[in-house]
């Protein structure tokens, strides 16, 4: 029996992975102050972009001797030109078990061609990272944005390691402990947990990543936006705001805006306890029914920003369909934009949690999940 609509309806419907939604006290008056017109190089822009970096630090408790730059095409731009600057001088090992960084994978090897050692694991579970060798640069993601699976914690990586860690902290940033000690390079993009808009990417080096970029030169070419260094030295501009070229002077006023947002709720503490009961009122909606379950197997691992779920029910026909008609059900009743499964994933949804979602509409908008459930196991039935 399908049951009736529910009453309440979520204040925002906007779950979406990517671009996440704005911090609840957004609106475009607050862009107000935006250095517009004005050259990034002048006083007010560079100020603005040196203010965005070390609120950055502080909020993210970033050490004083790393260095943060706003690099150009978002998290991509920022893991690529890591890639393409530092890796070579030693063997290397790719990790993945999800989409992107399936993507970091392809491009070691057919694009850079290193003679990489790759390590994968399926859609909902994660690589031993206890049998990596760490002597070798790893690149691997934190967070699994397509999977909804996560590093449990940064403990396996030794601090003695000869090797250099990269990794792609785009969705876990702001919402998950980043250990620094055990992450030569972390790169994120504005657009994922705070709320704020794409197009810019923060790249986080040590001092071993920065000790590399200064002895290595690569044997391929590096174009004009991956380079990092000049003479052999690092470009220090590049981390105190001079960017490699024109930032859009709006997306940093949105980003300064989130950062204003993140302080006055409590800083880092506090950004991480919403994403983590945004997750856990979906884990416990998945712990009281049968027919749906977190696509991560290991509960250790289970992301508490990009949380992907899959149907379990046995009279589920098609699975890609059915999980298809569901978002399509929520959408439309405009009370869950955007929660598909990513495109490479198994079929299922995926329901942002990261701090800019408010817990009270994830708690409006799942019993509509019940309703969307139910109304399309009866459809299928009468298709039959
Ligand atoms: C883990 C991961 N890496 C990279 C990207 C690409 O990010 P961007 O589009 O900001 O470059 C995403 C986007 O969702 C992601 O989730």
């Amino acid at each position: 029996m399908v049951s009736d609509r529910p009453a309440a309806r979520p204040t925002n419907p906007r779950f979406s992975s990517g671009p996440c939604a704005k911090p609840p006290t957004f609106s475009l008056d607050r862009l107000a102050d935006a250095a517009l017109g004005r050259s990034h190089r002048a006083k007010i822009g560079k100020e603005k972009l040196k203010a965005a970096i070390e609120r950055t630090r502080s909020l993210l408790g970033v050490p004083a001797d790393y260095r943060i730059g706003i690099v150009p095409a978002s998290d991509t731009g920022a893991v690529e030109m890591a890639m393409w600057s530092l890796l070579g001088a030693r063997k290397t090992t790719m990790i993945a078990w999800e989409s992107f960084g399936a993507g970091w994978v392809t491009d070691a090897v057919k694009q850079l061609k290193l003679d990489a050692e790759v390590r994968t694991a399926d859609y909902g579970q994660i690589v031993d990272l206890a049998t990596v060798d760490w002597d070798t640069d790893v690149v691997f993601t934190w967070n699994g944005t397509t999977s909804g699976v996560r590093v449990p914690s940064g403990e396996v990586i030794p601090a003695d390691r000869a090797g250099l860690t990269i990794c792609d902290a785009t969705s876990a940033a702001f919402a998950q402990d980043l250990p620094w000690d055990k992450l030569d390079v972390t790169t994120f993009s504005w657009q994922k947990v705070m709320g704020g808009e794409a197009a810019h990417g923060m790249l986080i080096l040590s001092p071993r990543a920065v000790d590399r970029l200064e002895s290595y030169t690569p044997p391929w070419p590096l174009p004009k936006i991956f380079r990092l260094t000049k003479g052999g030295k690092l470009i220090e501009g590049i981390f105190a705001g001079e960017t490699i070229n024109t930032p859009s002077m709006l997306a940093v006023e949105d980003y300064l805006v989130a950062l204003d947002w993140a302080e006055q709720i409590g800083g880092l503490p506090a950004l991480m306890a919403r994403a983590d009961a945004n997750a856990h009122a979906i884990w416990a909606f998945c712990a009281a029914r049968d027919w749906i379950d977190n696509l991560a197997e290991d509960p250790a691992t289970r992301s508490n920003t990009s949380v992907c779920l899959k149907f379990t029910d046995a009279r589920i026909a098609d699975g890609a369909a059915f999980a298809k008609a569901v978002q399509k059900r929520l959408e439309a009743e405009g009370v869950a934009l955007d929660v598909g499964a990513y495109r490479d994933a198994p079929p299922g949804l995926r329901i942002w949690c990261g701090a800019t979602v408010e817990t009270a509409d994830i708690a409006a908008m799942l019993p509509w999940l019940d309703w969307a459930f139910e109304a399309e196991i009866a459809a299928q039935a009468q298709a039959a």
